[in-house]
């Protein structure tokens, strides 16, 4: 049975598999994209990221498993973007809004966009690394896509120009769905909504970005100003929101809870009760990084 995704994706793949000869890159990955969402697609290198992004962009073709994809502009920046080096950078997106339809005052505004109007009349032969990546986003945001699928955006590019391209997705935030790749998770972790985390071809969380974040338990980090009496130890122990005391040094230990509205409640007047001095009282959130070596070690 086919199983028919919501509506409100854009972009769904149901057990898409990719074999090169005896290399399986794709291996049963069932992708969801929601309509207008940030989409950060992480995992370790030879994960199949390139290769999914491929097929969703119809460069590469599935072994099998369906595909549908539902925009009718799509931009696509490949993770090594090359150009006909004869062509000057603002032929190159020239071409592009050609053949989008796209005003031709829209090129000169992306190329401004991309940092590259200095640059516009040079030949792309002469072109850094970093400098053909921005044109590439350039010309894939010429044609005003309400889908845009960039394979690592922000790989090779200077700190401003990594910026510029955060910046970029952030404010296509509600014009467009941004499914895109990156090694970076501090990035992923601050523009995306949606991430999948993609090991060995298969994927391993799919879902909201706040929902990996949280997970089940959460955990405090508590400093005293004095070593931490036994007695305070035990009784954080007995509560029933608490899962775990994990003493870190002398002073500090670490309360991990199973119920944050309960350690919201509570756990400041368990302290006050053993009437310790109390430095800080940290609460501690995973971070994608965090989660992303869990889930791919
Ligand atoms: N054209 C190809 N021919 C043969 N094998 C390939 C080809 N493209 C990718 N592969 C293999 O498929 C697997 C997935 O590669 P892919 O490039 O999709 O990974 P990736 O997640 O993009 O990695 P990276 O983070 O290094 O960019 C790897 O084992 C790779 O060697
Ligand atoms: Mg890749």
């Amino acid at each position: 049975m086919i199983s028919e995704p919501p509506a409100s994706t854009v972009v769904a793949t149901d057990g898409l598999v990719k074999r090169y000869g005896s290399v399986t890159a794709l291996d049963g990955v069932s992708l969801a994209v929601p309509a207008g969402s940030v989409y950060g697609l992480v995992g370790p290198n030879g994960a199949g990221k390139t290769t999914l992004l491929g097929i969703l962009a119809g460069l590469r073709r599935p072994t099998s498993g369906s595909v549908r994809v539902d925009a009718e502009e799509i931009g696509v920046l490949p993770d090594t973007p090359t150009f006909d080096k004869w062509l000057t950078g603002r032929e190159v997106v020239e071409l592009a809004a050609s053949l989008t339809g796209a005003p031709a005052d829209r090129s000169a505004v992306v190329l401004r966009d991309a940092g590259l109007t200095a640059a516009a009349d040079r030949r792309v032969g002469g072109y850094s690394r970093g400098m053909l990546q921005r044109l590439g986003l350039a010309g894939s945001v010429v044609g005003r896509p309400d889908l845009l699928l960039l394979d690592e955006p922000a790989a090779a590019l200077d700190p401003a120009g990594r910026r510029e391209v955060l910046d970029l997705i952030t404010r296509l935030r509600g014009q467009a769905t941004v499914v895109f790749s990156s090694h970076i998770l501090d990035d992923v972790q601050e523009v995306s909504d949606h991430v999948g985390i993609l090991a060995e071809g298969r994927l391993r969380y799919q879902g909201s970005l706040a929902d990996l974040l949280v997970g089940e338990r959460t955990r405090y980090r508590v400093e005293l100003g004095t070593r931490a009496p036994e007695r305070l130890v035990a009784a954080l122990g007995r509560q029933r929101w608490v899962a775990e005391v994990r003493p870190v040094d002398d002073a500090t230990f670490e309360v991990e809870v199973t119920d944050v509205d309960a350690a919201e409640r509570s756990l400041v007047e368990v302290l006050a009760r053993a009437e310790v001095p109390v430095r800080s009282i940290v609460p501690h959130r995973r971070s994608l990084e965090e989660v992303f070596l869990e889930l791919t070690a």
